[in-house]
């Protein structure tokens, strides 16, 4: 065709980093996949039996269910995260189920997003943030997290990663529509404290901004440290959208449902999109769900809800893999919260600076390749994770991911042993 084919929205975002380091991991032999977000190991048996009887019992599940939520899933979500954000809400007003959290940032993006809109995002960001804001016609504004020295002696520490007060506010402007928060955040696994919750809604508040807030992480926090929602912070419900997603909560990733929870005068407009776009999500997965959290809400806080048990089984993975990177030299940045860390890499940078690739390629990036080619281990650069003009700041960190079972942290030890050895004189 001689037309141009691609719609303009599409200019500059077609480059997909996950595509790039999944197809060169898949290149090589037995390479350990520590890159990608997801669980390799049997979701908890009460989803999988929820699963199980979605699929089997009333035949009317593998029909449409209402556009906005099968009705059991937006009661529960309602009763749930109404009392964890001190709440009324209502099932058909202040609830909407998606195609995953990707969906609920998606149709909160077009909903709300106009032309030449600001959309303030916190960086390092879960990479879609940015394309999203694009294809809406917004403009994203960058505002970067950045450590303090640690303590001597003490490792580096996500929470030690901080936003300048000064230069947070000096982002708002009477063009800002939205603030992009993410906590626990990926791929630094902060969370956020409840004063830098407070100084983010005073800011939203006083430019009258919405506050698109995505919790996928919200159970997997460690050390004692705790979430806070940032619309359960007085005058925030009205101007928040509060994300999550079954396939991070119940480690299912591959069910796809998500959520979406606020006011009904932003919700309408995303019920809008949704109306006009997907319209309906797959209902045994939702039922599924549904049963889940009715499980859940009964255990709620003790000894043997997942919500408790999951940070703690992913809490011990973590410090297994903290232990094997410290053994090669790699420096992680211990995450309070997600299943992800950041590891610094500054001391393979200073020590072999010249890896192959194009000169202006992030160090991350090309450490990853080599990683991947000479030591049988994918990670995600963190360069991916931050606006370009950005990236030198950042480009010597990598993101593993530590969501893992056994073998594959054994399969990551025995990588990091014979690394090891090759580093001894
Ligand atoms: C911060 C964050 N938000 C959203 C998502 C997407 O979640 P879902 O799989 O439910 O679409 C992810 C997945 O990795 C994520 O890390």
């Amino acid at each position: 065709m001689a037309k141009r084919l691609q719609a303009r929205r599409l200019d500059g975002i077609d480059h997909n980093p996950w595509v790039e380091f999944v197809k060169l991991a898949s290149e090589e032999a037995d390479v350990v996949n520590l890159g990608q977000g997801f669980p390799d190991f049997s979701p908890p048996e009460f989803a999988v039996e929820a699963f199980q009887h979605a699929i089997s019992g009333d035949f009317m599940l593998n029909q449409y269910t209402k556009a906005f939520g099968y009705p059991p899933l937006t009661k529960i979500l309602a009763s749930f995260f109404g009392k964890l954000l001190g709440q009324e809400i209502d099932p058909l007003k202040n609830v909407l189920v998606t195609v995953g959290a990707y969906g609920a940032l998606f149709t909160a993006f077009q909903a709300l997003v106009d032309e030449g809109d600001e959309v303030i995002i916190v960086e390092p960001f879960f990479d879609c943030y940015e394309p999203m804001t694009l294809m809406a016609g917004g403009r994203p504004v960058f505002v970067s997290l950045k450590p303090s020295p640690p303590q001597k002696g003490e490792p580096d520490s996500s929470s030690s990663w901080q936003l300048d007060p000064t230069e947070l506010a000096s982002k708002f402007t009477s063009r800002t529509k939205a603030f992009i928060l993410n906590t626990p955040n990926n791929p630094l696994g902060k969370v956020f404290s409840r004063e830098e919750l407070e100084l983010v809604a005073s800011l939203c508040q006083q430019h009258d901004v919405v506050c698109i807030t995505d919790e996928v992480y919200q159970w997997l926090v460690f050390d004692g440290f705790q979430h806070i929602s940032i619309a359960s912070l007085p005058g925030m419900w009205e101007r928040t959208l509060t994300i999550g997603s079954a396939g991070k909560t119940f480690s299912v990733t591959g069910w796809k449902v998500g959520w979406v929870l606020g006011p009904d005068s932003l919700m309408k407009h995303l019920r809008t999109v949704h109306q006009n776009s997907i319209y309906h999500c797959a209902t045994q997965c939702q039922a599924a769900v549904a049963q889940s959290f009715e499980r859940e809400q009964l255990h709620f806080g003790q000894p043997s809800s997942y919500f408790v048990q999951f940070p703690q089984y992913i809490q011990r993975c973590r410090d297994h893999m903290i232990q094997s990177l410290q053994s090669v030299g790699l420096r992680p940045v211990i995450p309070q919260g997600s299943y992800f860390l950041i590891t610094d890499i500054s001391d393979f940078k200073n020590k072999m600076p010249d890896l192959p690739g194009a000169a202006d390629e992030p160090y991350d990036r090309r450490f990853v390749k080599w990683m991947i080619k000479n030591k049988g281990l994918m990670a995600i650069p963190v360069s991916t994770f931050v606006s370009v003009p950005h990236q030198k700041f950042f480009d010597h960190y990598i993101r593993f991911c530590f969501v893992k079972d056994e073998p594959t942290l054994r399969a990551m030890d025995q990588k990091l042993q014979k690394w090891k050895a090759e580093l001894m004189p």
